[in-house]
């Protein structure tokens, strides 16, 4: 899809990611919105400041991307909103409203299903004044900064992703899963190296918590392969930190990079984001 929008833009960091400067999304026709998805599909993760959505604004954005995606803990999806995730760390009349440090890991959205999501969107509603970043990694960039020997090693390795072994294991929100949850997260099968099917490029398409093993690879050797890659795909050089404010919108394509939430002082403030997916494809 092509436009004649122009939009005012600055990368994330050099060659990957892109903010997306003077729009105003509750605003904005829909030409500009599909710049704002063509830019998205063209740089892999951008950033809008300055926004101020409501729920159904979100979702009817994010509608522009493709088909918004259900989620799995449905208890924090915002009421009356069911694609409309809630991290946060308020607790209301003794209630968690939304799940708290739940990207706290480096990962790729909903690897545990057979087709994992396609974006991400994070939407500030209240941040820390410090703390709390969330890190983006260019999973391509990574890839192609591996010697084509290393490359070959790895080209056709398949990872077991569970979503099981993930709540079971994980630092935040361990949980054991009810029968019902089992039984609609079986686990899957996907390829290390994963083809974007925009125009083939290729990504190190490594992801920690529901990676059980390296098929065919014993562990600990398997689990000791996917931290030596994901600690060269969270080199500095292929990373962008972001620091938030109230009204940033942050997306990202899941089929290329790799991210986490980072820590804050949740004794001293609040952070309360929406989340949105939009569905994705079978990895190949
Ligand atoms: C996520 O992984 O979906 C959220 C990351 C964050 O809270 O910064």
């Amino acid at each position: 899809m092509t436009t004649t929008v122009q939009l005012k833009t600055r990368p994330l960091k050099p060659g990957f990611g892109a903010e997306l400067i003077d729009v105003d999304l509750a605003h904005a026709d829909a030409e500009t919105v599909s710049g704002v998805v063509e830019a998205f599909h063209k740089h892999g993760a951008i950033l809008l400041r300055g926004q101020t959505m409501d729920p159904t604004q979100l979702v009817q954005f994010i509608s522009a991307f493709g088909e918004p995606e259900d989620h799995t803990q449905t208890q924090f999806t915002l009421p009356g909103h069911p694609k409309v995730f809630i991290l946060s760390n308020r607790v209301v009349d003794g209630k968690p409203i939304g799940a708290h440090n739940d990207g706290v890991g480096w990962h790729t959205d909903y690897s545990y299903k057979a087709e994992p999501v396609m974006c991400t969107m994070l939407y500030a509603a209240e941040v820390p004044d410090e703390g709390s970043d969330t890190l983006l990694a260019d999973q391509c960039a990574a890839w192609n900064a591996l010697s084509p020997e290393r490359q070959a090693e790895l080209d056709g390795l398949m990872l077991h992703h569970s979503y099981q072994y993930f709540m079971s294991t994980r630092e935040f929100g361990r949980q054991e899963l009810s029968d019902e949850l089992k039984a609609a997260n079986p686990d899957v099968i996907h390829p290390l190296i994963r083809t974007h099917p925009s125009d083939g490029r290729k990504a190190l398409w490594v992801s920690t918590g529901t990676v059980k093993e390296v098929v065919g690879m014993p562990n600990p050797q398997g689990l000791e392969l996917i931290d030596e890659l994901v600690d060269w795909v969270t080199q500095d050089q292929f990373v962008f930190r972001h620091k938030w404010q109230v009204g940033d919108i942050l997306m990202w394509d899941n089929r290329c990079t790799l991210h986490t939430g980072t820590l804050y002082d949740d004794t001293k403030y609040f952070r309360t984001m929406h989340r949105l997916w939009v569905k994705g494809d079978k990895p190949f």
